[in-house]
C-alpha cells in the first residue's frame, strides 16, 4: 500500500492566497451585484510592455519556421537571457556576478519553494514573521519544521524573526543560530526596506556562523530611495554566503507569462560541495527550461525601450500606492510601507483581527486586501494592500474604505 508524504497532513489549512480566492468566490456567489475591488494577491493589471509584446511575437513568428524554430531550452537558461540579467542587473550595479551564475526558471515562486531541496533536512530556517508562506510551507512538506502550534501559529523548529512597528518591520539578529536565512527586501508583505549597512550586517553575520542567505530580490524595481540595496551582492562578502532570487513578476508584468531566476555564485560551499553545483544537478534533472518565446520576452526586459517603458509602469503602480498610502492616513489608519514596495502595510482599525478586517472590508466596502495573520502571527492585527489594480480601481476603494 502506498503512503502519502504526512508532512503536507500538518500543514493549517490551505494556501493563503487559495483561502482568499475561495471566500471572494463565495461572497460573490451571494451577492452577485457587488463590484468587487481586489487589492489583495499582488497580481498585476497593467499590459505587458510594447517592447515585450513586439519581442514575443517576433519570438512566436520564428517557432514558425523550420530554420529559427526552437525545442527543448537549455536547462539552465538561453545564454542571451543570462547575460543580459548577469550584465543589467549585476554588473551594471558593479555586482561580481557572471552569466553562469544565473539559473532561468518559470518564475521566482517556484524558485523559492525548490530551493530548500538542495540542503539537509538537518538545517533550522529563520524567517521574519510575517513573512511571504511560501518559504515555510514548502520546509514543513519537506518536514524540516518541527511541530505546528495551532495557538501561537508558530513551527517548533522555526526560528522566527519579529518585525513590528516597535523594529521598523526590520528583523534583528536571532538569539539562536539558523542554517538557512530567508530574507525579502522591500519586503512582501510590510513594504518596509533594509538600508546597505543593514543588509551588510546579515551578510557579514551569515559568513561568520556559515549559514546561507536566500535573499528575495522580487520588489526591487519599486526601490524609490537612495542606500536600499537593490541586490544582495550590493554587500561585500554575499559571494559566499548568498542565493538570491529574481522576478519578472512584479517588474515587467509577468504574473501571467512566468519567468524568473536564482542566482548562486560559485564561491558558496559546504565543504569542497558548491551549491551552483547542486542547483544545476537538480535543474537539469527536475526542469526542461523556461520557453523560448518567454526567455526572448525577458530578454526585451533589459533593451533600451524595455526599461523605459517599465519605468513609466512602476511608477504607474507606485502613484497608486501613494493613492493608499495618502488616502489610508487621511482616514486615520497607521500605514506604513507603500515607498519603496507595492505594498502597504497597515493596523487593522479598533482592535479588530486581520480576518475580521478582511470580512469587514469585503462586506462593507467590496475591496478585497491581505490579512496580515495569514502571513505570521506578528502579521496579526495588520492587513495588506497592493498597488497593483488599476489606477481607477485603486481611487474607488480608497473612497469606500475613507466612507467606512
Ligand atoms: C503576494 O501577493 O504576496 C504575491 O503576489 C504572491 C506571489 O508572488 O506568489
Amino acid at each position: 500500500m502506498f503512503k502519502i508524504n504526512e508532512n503536507y497532513l500538518k500543514l493549517p489549512g490551505s494556501y493563503l492566497f487559495s483561502t482568499i480566492g475561495k471566500k471572494i468566490a463565495a461572497y460573490t456567489q451571494e451577492h452577485p451585484e457587488k463590484k468587487i475591488i481586489r487589492l489583495g494577491i499582488g497580481d498585476v493589471t497593467q499590459p505587458l510592455a510594447p517592447a515585450i509584446i513586439d519581442s514575443l511575437h517576433h519570438a512566436v513568428d520564428e517557432m514558425a519556421n523550420a530554420e529559427t524554430f526552437h525545442g527543448y531550452a537549455p536547462d539552465l537558461g538561453y545564454e542571451f537571457l543570462r547575460n543580459a540579467i548577469a550584465e543589467n542587473d549585476y554588473r551594471a550595479r558593479g555586482c561580481d556576478i557572471s552569466s553562469d551564475e544565473v539559473f532561468i526558471s518559470d518564475g521566482a515562486k517556484c524558485d523559492s519553494g525548490n530551493i530548500q531541496e538542495i540542503f539537509s533536512i538537518d538545517n533550522k530556517i529563520a524567517v521574519c514573521d510575517p513573512v511571504y508562506p511560501v518559504y515555510v510551507d514548502t520546509n514543513v512538506m519537506a518536514g524540516r519544521t518541527g511541530v505546528y502550534d495551532a495557538n501561537r501559529g508558530v513551527w517548533s523548529d522555526v526560528i522566527y524573526m519579529p518585525c513590528t512597528a516597535e523594529n521598523q518591520f526590520v528583523p534583528e539578529i536571532p538569539k539562536e543560530v539558523p542554517d538557512i536565512i530567508y530574507l525579502c527586501f522591500p519586503n512582501n508583505p510590510t513594504g518596509s526596506t533594509l538600508t546597505k549597512e543593514q543588509l551588510q550586517e546579515w551578510v557579514d553575520y551569515a559568513n561568520k556562523v556559515g549559514a546561507v542567505i536566500i535573499y528575495d530580490a522580487a520588489y526591487e524595481a519599486y526601490i524609490s530611495e537612495e542606500n536600499v540595496p537593490h541586490t544582495i551582492y550590493e554587500c561585500d562578502g554575499a559571494r559566499t554566503c548568498a542565493i538570491e532570487l529574481r522576478s519578472f513578476s512584479k517588474n515587467a508584468g509577468f504574473t501571467g507569462v512566468r519567468l524568473g531566476a536564482t542566482i548562486i555564485p560559485k564561491e558558496i560551499k559546504c565543504g569542497d560541495v558548491t551549491l551552483h553545483s547542486l542547483w544545476a544537478r537538480r535543474h537539469g534533472t527536475k526542469y526542461n527550461g523556461a520557453p523560448y518565446i518567454v526567455q526572448r520576452a525577458g530578454e526585451a526586459v533589459y533593451s533600451e525601450e524595455g526599461k523605459v517603458q517599465l519605468k513609466k509602469q512602476v511608477d504607474y503602480y507606485m502613484k497608486n500606492a501613494r493613492v493608499i498610502y495618502e488616502g489610508l492616513k487621511e482616514a486615520g489608519y497607521c500605514v506604513s510601507g507603500g515607498i519603496n514596495a507595492p505594498y502597504i502595510w497597515l493596523k487593522t482599525p479598533k482592535e479588530m483581527s486581520s480576518w475580521q478586517f478582511f470580512d469587514y472590508l469585503l462586506e462593507h466596502a467590496n475591496v478585497v486586501g491581505t490579512p496580515g495573520s495569514g502571513f505570521g502571527p506578528s502579521g496579526e492585527g495588520y492587513f495588506r494592500l497592493t498597488a497593483f489594480g488599476s489606477y481607477e480601481n485603486t481611487v474607488k476603494a480608497i473612497e469606500r474604505i475613507k466612507k467606512l
